[in-house]
């Protein structure tokens, strides 16, 4: 029988898992939820066979029969929505991050463990085969410099992205897919160093005309940082560092530099290339491999199984870049992640 899913926060991600659910036979969307519920009817209209659009999670789950939720809200719309599902016993897939401030994320790990629902982050990296092979081969290797990188040609346009207590900045928002697959390369993070910048003068220009679509140059009420650089210490004795840009240039451009014993390996998106002494392999990711990542959930939920990306996951990779923050506030003081991280992780 399929999957019964509801999605909640229907803006840009969710179309990609929506169109996912609809062409499995093992996935059925049955309801949708925004706080915009125009957003949700039209994609109830678009994705949902039967059932309906809500603007409430509560109302959602209290009037459909749902078996798992799949959230795509920004970071700071957790908290209420995960307590919710796991009171009632249904499991939920969490885009990432799973939260804006490691209070919420405790205030949600103790939910899920006392309802002992089956969870899964969207950290879809992780399910690339490729990326699982360098992880393979990294796993027999002393690992010594995890080097990340997470630039972007501008700034995603939407308001949430420029605050900080919405979003987090690209920190938390988006470059925490890299520290969470410098986890899966090289294992957990000690602690943290953390530096930030703004180095563009974000205030759009008088004749400054917004595209239609895509990033933008400019935006009126910019607050966060621009860029940042952190250096991570691994609890395995690697050393890491992650940059990050939004400064607007021409390419979007997100991986990994990895220095083991006997091999180098080189991330770029899903893509990895490694060369050790056997010689120099390359593998590119299927064309639909970031759809793996909802369906090992989906997979899991059927069958009462384990998800690799649980929660607690996506508690620990959050961890590292509000660690970072927490350093910058120190005077880039380094920060042990144990003094941050909930109880029991
Ligand atoms: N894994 C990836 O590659 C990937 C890519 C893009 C975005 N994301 C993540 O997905 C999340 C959402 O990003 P997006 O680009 O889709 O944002 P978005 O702003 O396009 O969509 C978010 C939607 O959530 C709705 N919403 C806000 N609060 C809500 C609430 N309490 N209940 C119900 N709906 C609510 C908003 O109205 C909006 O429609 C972010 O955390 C982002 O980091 C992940």
């Amino acid at each position: 029988m399929a999957v019964r899913l509801g999605f909640v926060g229907t803006g840009g991600i969710a179309n990609r898992h929506l169109t996912c659910a609809q062409k499995r036979d093992d996935m059925e969307v049955v309801a949708t939820c925004d706080v915009v519920l125009d957003l949700a009817q039209q994609a109830a209209d678009k994705y949902v066979a039967s059932g309906g659009a809500y603007d409430d999670v509560v109302k959602m789950l209290d009037s459909e029969e749902i078996d798992a939720i799949v959230i795509c809200t920004p970071p700071f719309a957790h908290g209420d929505i995960e307590e919710a599902a796991a009171e009632r016993g249904v499991h939920f897939f969490v885009e990432k991050p799973v939260a804006i401030s490691m209070q919420m994320a405790g205030r949600v790990l103790d939910a899920v463990r006392e309802h002992g629902i089956i969870t899964q982050v969207g950290y879809m990296f992780r399910k690339s085969e490729p990326i699982i092979k360098a992880q393979q081969l990294l796993s027999e290797r002393a690992v010594a410099m995890v080097q990340a990188h997470y630039y972007m040609p501008g700034l995603p346009n939407k308001g949430w992205w420029t605050k900080m207590e919405m979003g987090g900045g690209q920190l938390v928002e988006q470059a925490t897919h890299m520290l969470d697959l410098g986890r899966f390369l090289a294992g957990d993070v000690k602690s943290v160093i953390g530096k930030i910048s703004t180095v563009h003068d974000w205030t759009p220009p008088a004749d400054y005309e917004e595209p239609a679509a895509g990033l933008v140059e400019y935006k009126e009420g910019f607050e966060i940082p621009d860029t940042t650089a952190l250096i991570l210490e691994y609890e395995s004795g690697a050393m890491g560092t992650l940059s990050c840009s939004l400064v607007p240039q021409v390419k979007w451009d997100n991986g990994f530099k990895v220095v083991a014993e006997g091999a180098m390996v080189t991330i770029d998106g899903a893509n990895a290339k490694w060369t050790t002494s056997e010689g120099d392999f390359e593998e590119q990711a299927a064309s639909d491999w970031y759809d793996a990542v909802l369906v090992e959930f989906t997979d899991a939920v059927a069958s009462g199984g384990m998800t690799t990306i649980p929660y607690e996951e996506g508690v620990k990779s959050l961890a590292i870049s509000l660690a970072g923050y927490e350093s910058v506030a120190r005077g880039g003081a380094p920060v042990e992640l144990a003094e941050i991280m909930p109880e029991g992780i």
